[in-house]
């Protein structure tokens, strides 16, 4: 089946077509025009996806080789999200299902997260512990099957890549920062000071991010040099207190309940030191650990079109009457 995906929750412009979940063309553009606001302006990112999504619904279609008529379904981000950007990939989806008369389907941009690990390097064989942490979100999921999950963890405050994006702010660095964070701590000290690791100690597989928000900013505003001159060490030491925040209650919860298969997903998964450390700490309970593509950490609706696609297969379909969901649960979870 081929299957059309649009992807518009929040500030990347995205399009993808799928043969059989299989990748045929998948293109996103990041709208950098929010750097200078050092976040996203839901305005700006509705108006900027009303401009470019016609322009790469023809270049994803031309990269696959397609004409417009060929396609089979339309898959489209649902929520949770900004919801005028949501918006316009709903209207955009809904007006080609309509015009041909083609099957509809919402999909969860979470799920579709969950899920990029899939694509690329064939199907993860459920049971597997997913970690999904980005922008918005940072949770542990016990997914059982496609469609039935378990709330295992969440963040009690901020999201991870929040964490990243206001360090990096406090650093006088650009928005998004995460990327940039990792690549200057690449070259830092990891000994050069020790930050909390939120919620350690405590019951439970949650996670917390104020409380090492707040120790970066106390540790830049008390030493002088701090980014002057060790930025670096600096970022490098958070990185690990972040990284930490999350393989902990990550790998509690393999052992707890028993998975063999731990999944990262989401922004944060491209970071190579959260790969590594994941990636040690399964070997070590000897579980297998998969990462997405870096390319399909990030936003795109390469995650969209597989979701909706195996959506379709289990029989589900949405009518035009769909909207978008700010806060939309994934289906599923318990
Ligand atoms: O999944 P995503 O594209 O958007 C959301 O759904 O939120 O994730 C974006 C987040 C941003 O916070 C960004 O700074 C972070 O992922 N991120 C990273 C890295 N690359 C992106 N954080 C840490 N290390 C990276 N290499
Ligand atoms: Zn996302």
């Amino acid at each position: 089946m081929l299957v059309l995906g649009i992807e518009t929750s929040c500030d990347e412009t995205a399009a993808a077509i799928l043969h059989d979940g299989a990748v045929l063309s998948s293109i996103v553009s990041t709208q950098w025009l929010h750097a200078r606001y050092g976040g996203v302006v839901p305005e700006l990112a509705s108006r900027a996806h009303l401009k470019l999504l016609t322009p790469i619904l023809d270049q994803v279609f031309f990269e696959a080789g397609l004409s417009k008529e060929e396609i089979e379904a339309v898959a489209v981000t649902r929520g949770p999200g900004l919801i005028g950007a949501l918006l316009v990939g709903i209207a955009t989806a809904k007006g080609i299902a309509f015009s041909r008369n083609l099957p509809l389907v919402g999909v969860n941009h979470l799920e579709g997260h969950l899920w990029s690990a899939a694509f690329g390097g064939g199907y993860i064989q459920p049971p597997f512990l997913a970690l999904l942490v980005s922008g918005g979100h940072t949770i542990l999921i016990g997914v059982e099957a496609f469609g039935q999950y378990k709330l295992i963890g969440r963040t009690r405050d901020d999201a991870v890549g929040e964490a990243f994006d206001k360090v990096a702010v406090l650093c006088g660095l650009n928005y998004p920062g995460g990327a940039e964070v990792e690549r200057l701590a690449k070259q830092g000290d990891r000994a050069y000071h020790t930050f909390p690791v939120g919620m350690r100690g405590r019951e439970g597989y949650n996670f917390s991010y104020s409380g090492l928000k707040t120790a970066v900013a106390n540790f830049i505003h008390k030493e002088a040099d701090a980014v002057s001159h060790h930025l670096e060490d600096l970022l490098a030491c958070f990185q690990e207190a972040a990284v930490t925040a999350l393989v902990e209650p990550s790998i509690k919860a393999m052992q707890d309940f028993g998975y063999n298969t731990l999944v990262v997903s989401g922004g944060v998964a491209a970071n190579q030191r959260l790969r590594e450390r994941l990636q040690e700490e399964s070997a070590r309970l000897g579980a297998h650990f998969y990462s997405p593509k870096l390319e399909y950490c990030t936003d795109n609706a390469t995650m969209i079109a597989w979701v909706g696609w195996k959506r379709l297969q289990a029989g589900y379909q949405d009518s035009l009457a769909m909207s978008g969901e700010a806060n939309f649960p994934i289906p599923g979870m318990k």
